[in-house]
């Protein structure tokens, strides 16, 4: 079953008189362990495409299914549900609690949740160890980096071990070779964890850490690359 299908997706926005059609008759199928960038210039419709993907907008027209199951035919709680536990995003801006340290940034979905800090201790400190800052667990946002900032909204991201992770210009805000070590790391949590990431960016450098490269333009899809083999050792598919 496909993780992500996506059929004659169309997404338009109405100002006053003006109606501006972004996307136009989207079809793309995501498989599960796949990582696919979605690529495309500055207000091609990227970041629409993506939170139609996760639930957190609605479709003009088409239809958008995780794992089988149209969105449009879920409850509103049952999509909530899902979007807080079965899907993780991260974005360009880390929005981080300034006054919260790193592990109790990282914990707070689970707080929010309810979750007892007992039954998530352990969790904490694997994504620590997958994000490489277990010995900066007691530091606050302003003593971190920009790229150590990233790194803690990806962990707070992992929480909940999310099926698909949404990644929203995730380099967007950092140098190039900061950038290249957090692609890495989205890379390593699809190999490692078997993750299925879907990405959109305007970089072409960011896309090609992907298994699959889908470039957008005017609205349509204009082509899709196999990037596999340009990333040896990364399986498509993860059973
Ligand atoms: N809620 C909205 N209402 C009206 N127009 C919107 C809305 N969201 C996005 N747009 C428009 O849709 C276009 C695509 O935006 P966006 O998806 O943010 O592009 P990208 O992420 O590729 O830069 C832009 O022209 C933007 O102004
Ligand atoms: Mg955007």
């Amino acid at each position: 079953m496909n993780a992500i299908t996506i059929k004659d997706l169309n997404k338009s926005f109405v100002n006053g008189r003006e109606t501006a059609n972004i996307l136009k008759n989207i079809n793309l199928n995501v498989e599960k362990g796949e990582f696919v960038s979605i690529m495309g210039p500055s207000g091609c419709g990227k970041s629409t495409l993506l939170y139609l993907l996760g639930g957190l907008d609605k479709p003009t027209s088409g239809s958008v299914s995780l794992y089988g199951t149209d969105l449009s035919t879920m409850k509103e709680k049952d999509l909530c549900d899902m979007r807080s536990d079965k899907i993780g995003f991260v974005f360009q801006f880390y929005n981080l609690v300034p006054n919260l340290n790193v592990e109790d940034n990282i914990a707070l979905p689970l707080m929010i949740a309810g979750k007892k800090s007992s039954s998530y201790k352990k969790k904490i400190d694997e994504v620590l160890e997958i994000i490489g800052m277990t010995d900066k667990r007691k530091l606050t946002p302003r003593e971190l980096s920009g790229g150590q900032q990233q790194r803690v909204a990806i962990a707070r991201a992992l929480v909940f071990d999310p099926e698909i992770l949404f990644l929203d210009e995730p380099i967007g805000n950092l140098d190039s070779k900061t950038g290249m070590r957090i692609m890495e790391l989205f890379r390593e949590i699809n190999k490692r964890l078997g993750m299925t990431i879907v990405q959109v960016t305007h970089s072409e450098e960011a896309a090609r850490y992907g298994t699959k490269l889908v470039r957008v333009l005017d609205g349509r899809i204009e082509s899709v690359e196999d990037l596999t083999n340009e990333n040896p050792g990364m399986d498509r598919r993860v059973s």
